[in-house]
């Protein structure tokens, strides 16, 4: 049986409010390109407890309740994206947060490719493991992604 070598992994991976409007069948086509297996989606805005979930080691920055605002303010993607080293991947495939960063450092990523700024930076990615079951369970509910 193949998973016993290449172990399926989640992570909740969302397209950004702006560019879920202007970018989401560009993106949706590099998710797909890069080999990641979509296993749920909805089209929905953030609740404040999502947005906090997602966003919880940022609590006490000075950017934090602009981003959870801007994230409830309308629709992402949200998605669960299902592949081996997925978190990882999915954060490779996302480049650096700020979007200058990212173009000149990883011209190919959708952040070079889609964003607008260090705030609407087109897609999120969980960080690790951990923040992905607990994100996709905060959004999904207790469901079983194998
Ligand atoms: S940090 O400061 O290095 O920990 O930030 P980083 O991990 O790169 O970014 C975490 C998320 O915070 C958002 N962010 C900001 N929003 C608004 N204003 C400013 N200055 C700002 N800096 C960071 C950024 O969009 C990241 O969101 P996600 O959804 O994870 O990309």
């Amino acid at each position: 049986e193949l998973q016993f070598f290449f172990p399926q992994e989640h992570t909740l991976a969302l397209i950004k409010p702006a560019a879920a409007k202007k970018h989401k069948d560009d993106i949706m086509q590099k998710v797909k390109e890069a080999g990641f297996t979509i296993s749920k989606i909805k089209e929905e805005a953030l609740t404040r407890e999502m947005a906090t979930q997602f966003y919880r080691d940022h609590k006490g920055k000075p950017f934090f309740e602009h981003l959870v605002t801007y994230m409830t303010e309308g629709p992402s993607v949200v998605m669960i994206l299902t592949k081996e080293n997925a978190v990882e991947e999915w954060r490779q495939l996302m480049g650096p947060t700020d979007p200058e960063v990212a173009k000149a450092t990883s011209p190919e990523s959708i952040r070079a490719q889609f964003a607008q700024d260090i705030l609407s930076n087109a897609v999120h990615g969980s960080s690790n493991r951990e923040h992905a079951l607990k994100s996709i369970e905060c959004v999904f509910g207790e469901i079983d992604t194998d």
